[in-house]
């Protein structure tokens, strides 16, 4: 059976399959098997019933997810047959986007994905399209992912060659067409509402929501965005049915999940494990451990937007539950281990420095927020800071966070913010004790 369907045809040390190489490994028989032999509604309950979570950092259910996009009455997908009355037709075009803009901090499996193996993310697209009844799709992907980008256009150009994109795919009634669309290189693009601005031409900011991009989303039509690992999980879905899906996991949040782990530890990487696998496994087994003379000291489970945990949480399942119960989140399940000689405060402004710089501005909170933020932890970094600056950034936790802020960039960037402040109060006292002595001697040196 098999075990590792993300990243069973991916071999770095080749250059990825093309068409022929992949069908003969099995492609492309997920798409052949949905779009020949299930109605849409049926390849729908499969995903619904195979329990598979947004791998894009949020967990929210993929089958109930695509369960708000219109469908058409008749449900067969056929688009020119004409319902019994108004209503009983989908609004079209509608579209299918698959989420590349891969710019979490830490975090770097979908580039394995793409780079690795194209043809099954191309192949994910066809399996969502035909469910979704879609007449486009997009892949957005990070401008600096060139090589994926070249790849997977490649991989389109074969596949529109071979018929399975354009009219008739398969000789049936549904028609589609797929393109890449590179980002302009904003964190923020990767937040679904700010992708459909960004690929309608706009300023990349965030919509407000709902209404939600499956009722209207790009142009205004339903539209399904969904990170290209899960995607990824469609074909092998289809394929194996969704209790081998469950099965593959440790817990009981379904499949497999790409886990990462960065920072100083002998073999860092991407690994595709069952999902559930614990943060001790990751580090002391696929990372090969700690490098020597470093402890762990703290991590970012799911990549820099993740509240932090602790050693005494290394056997927690990696899942979106277990996770979610510590008051962290699997987030993109790639985390960044901090050791104890890290400059911690110094390390915590380097990533609020990112969120403050990736404000797309649009709201005040965010905008004028996270500079101060990056500016306290800056004085507190260089024995410059004061009690006022450890005030602001404990008023900051809240006054940045949800509900306050017009999308989730800002309480993002306040996770590891407050998890620090939770776990560590004592590095923030430290370097407030360091700016008081540092203060004492300029002033006595200074004194006439
Ligand atoms: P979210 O929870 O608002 O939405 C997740 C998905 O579920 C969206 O597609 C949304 O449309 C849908 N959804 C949520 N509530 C719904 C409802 N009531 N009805 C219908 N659909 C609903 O989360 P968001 O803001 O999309 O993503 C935040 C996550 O993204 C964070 O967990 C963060 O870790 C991750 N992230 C990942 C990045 C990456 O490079 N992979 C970059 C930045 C953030």
């Amino acid at each position: 059976m098999i075990t590792r369907p993300l990243t069973r045809h991916i071999d770095l040390s080749r250059p990825p399959y093309d068409l022929a190489q992949y069908e003969d490994a099995g492609g492309y028989s997920g798409a052949r098997k949905v779009i020949t032999g299930m109605t849409p509604a049926e390849g729908l309950q499969l995903l619904k019933d195979s329990g598979l979570r947004g791998r894009g950092g949020a967990g929210f259910p993929t089958g109930m997810k695509w369960s708000f996009v219109p469908m058409d009455k008749d449900n067969k997908g056929d688009k020119d047959k004409k319902g019994d009355k108004d209503g009983d037709k989908a609004p079209r075009p509608k579209y299918i986007v698959a989420n590349a803009d891969e710019m979490e901090p830490g975090t770097f499996k979908d580039r394995l994905l793409m780079e690795g193996c194209p043809h099954l993310l191309v192949e994910g697209m066809l399996v969502g399209g035909y469910i979704l009844q879609a007449d486009i799709g997009y892949i957005f992907i990070r401008g600096e992912y060139v090589e994926a980008a070249q790849l997977l256009n490649a991989a389109i150009a074969e596949c529109r060659k071979k018929g399975y994109l354009g009219k008739h795919i398969l000789g049936g009634d549904w028609s589609f067409e797929l393109h890449v669309h590179t980002s302009a290189g904003r964190y923020i693009c990767g937040e679904e509402t700010a992708l459909l601005n960004s690929l309608e031409g706009k300023r990349a900011t965030p919509r407000a929501k709902p209404p939600f991009p499956q009722v209207s989303g790009l142009w205004g039509k339903p539209t399904i965005v969904n990170n290209v690992e899960t995607l990824c999980n469609l074909p092998p879905i289809i394929e194996h049915g969704a209790d081998w899906f469950k099965q593959l996991s440790l817990t009981g949040d379904a499949g497999t999940k790409l886990y990462g782990v960065s920072g100083r530890v002998n073999n860092p990487g991407c690994w595709e494990l069952p999902m559930g696998t614990t943060a001790r496994t990751l580090i002391e087994e696929h990372a090969g451990g700690m490098c020597d003379g470093y402890q762990l000291k703290t991590f970012l489970p799911g990549g820099g937007s993740t509240p932090l945990l602790l050693p005494e949480h290394l056997d927690t399942p990696m899942d979106y539950t277990e996770i979610g119960k510590l008051g962290s989140r699997l987030g993109t399940g790639t985390m960044i281990v901090i050791d104890d000689q890290v400059d911690f405060i110094g390390a915590l402004k380097n990533l609020e420095h990112f969120f403050s710089q990736e404000s797309c501005g649009f709201c005040t909170p965010c905008r004028d927020g996270l500079p101060w933020v990056e500016k306290a932890l800056d004085n507190l970094e260089h024995g410059r800071g004061s009690r006022a600056d450890l005030d602001w950034l404990k008023r900051a936790t809240w006054m940045l966070n949800m509900g306050n802020t017009f999308c989730a960039h800002a309480p993002g960037a306040m996770g590891p913010l407050e998890s620090a402040l939770k776990y560590f109060p004592d590095e923030f006292e430290q370097r407030l004790a360091q700016s008081a002595a540092r203060r004492k001697s300029v002033t006595e040196q200074t004194a006439p």
